[in-house]
């Protein structure tokens, strides 16, 4: 077992239902769209978002079973994820996810652009009919929030000025966004107070924040075979992240080689090296265990439990993927 796997352990068999039912759910209408958008869910992904939509269902409804309603949202909450998935390559012109060729390098831009919304449709049809009006706010907000997150990330390519705070602005629009809203919508399911679904939003909002975070530290550390891309993608397509924004306060070499927007043989290559010998990696683990941190102490206000152990064990495997 791979240490998610291990980790999810409370949920491993939660899991295995919702595998079984996104393949269902996502129909057979349209056998180009519906091939497409399985073509992803059969590579199967981490599953840390549904897992902690399951989780939290479980630590919020201590004394008795979880509902099909809160099994139905994990599976909501994976289908979104995957379906900005598939926008995301698109527009990153990514050849591989989850270790098989991306949507788009098989059936096209078109289809896959196609198949990414058809996800959210269906997504959306399935959350209207929870019948929870908040639940449908809160993950309605997320689909315009990963908009915003694509259009904010597009508008500050090469922006070598971008500071930390507008970096994190557009990492929660990206990233933290679903993890925050499904974790509350989850608590939401459990008839929560209002104090415990906000520690719930809080919690997913520092996690999320550290996973993207410690995504974005891998473009720079990870070898190509492990990424499905080549090292280094996100600074050559000009997305200045965490480690990038820390280095520029070191090196102001590294402004003028963005700014160019690497046009010169090498340039690429010296930017990386500036990165490596700055400060900027380990102040970005530093600020990815600082988000996971707060996350914890959100989450530590619910009652003991086997699953709000694991939720805070949670925090540990989002870092522990650095090492
Ligand atoms: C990838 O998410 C996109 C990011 C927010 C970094 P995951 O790393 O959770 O992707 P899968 O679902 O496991 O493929
Ligand atoms: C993932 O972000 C996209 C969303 C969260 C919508 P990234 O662009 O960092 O993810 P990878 O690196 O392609 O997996
Ligand atoms: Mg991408
Ligand atoms: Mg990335």
């Amino acid at each position: 077992m791979t240490p998610a796997t291990s980790l999810f352990s409370p949920v491993e068999a939660d899991l295995h239902i919702l595998a079984d039912n996104l393949k269902q759910l996502v129909g057979n209408d349209h056998p180009i769209l519906s091939l497409a958008a399985e073509h992803l869910f059969g590579a199967g992904g981490k599953r840390i978002r549904p897992a902690i939509v399951l989780l939290v269902s479980r630590a919020t409804m201590q004394n008795s079973e979880i509902t099909p309603r809160h099994r139905r949202l994990a599976e909501i909450t994976e289908m979104i994820h995957t379906a900005s998935l598939v926008h995301d390559d698109v527009v990153d012109e990514s050849e591989k996810r989850r270790g098989v060729s991306t949507v788009h390098s098989i059936f096209g831009n078109r289809v896959a652009i196609l198949a990414g919304d058809f996800l959210f449709a269906q997504a959306s049809w399935y959350l209207a009919n929870l019948n929870n009006l908040d639940v449908v706010k809160l993950l309605s907000e997320v689909i315009m929030d990963l908009a915003t997150g694509e259009i904010q990330q597009g508008m500050n390519r090469f922006k070598a000025e971008i500071s930390i705070d507008t970096y994190l602005k557009k990492t929660y629009y990206k990233t933290a966004t679903l993890f925050a809203n499904s974790s509350k919508a989850a608590g939401i399911l459990s008839e929560v107070s209002a104090q415990t679904a906000e520690n719930l939003y809080e919690y997913g909002r520092h996690l999320g924040l550290a996973f993207q975070i410690v995504d974005d530290i891998f473009d720079f550390t990870s070898s190509t075979d492990i990424l499905g891309k080549p090292a280094g993608s996100d600074l050559k397509d000009g997305h200045l992240t965490a480690p990038v924004i820390y280095a520029l306060e070191e090196k102001p070499e590294l402004k003028t080689l963005i700014k160019q927007q690497f046009k010169q043989a090498g340039d690429l290559e010296q930017a990386l090296a500036l990165i490596e010998h700055s400060k900027g990696i380990q102040r970005s683990r530093d600020l990815a265990a600082y988000h996971a941190k707060l996350g914890v102490e959100h989450i530590k206000q619910l009652p003991p439990s086997q699953s709000r152990q694991t939720l805070i064990d949670m925090a540990d495997y989002v870092l522990s993927r650095l090492n």
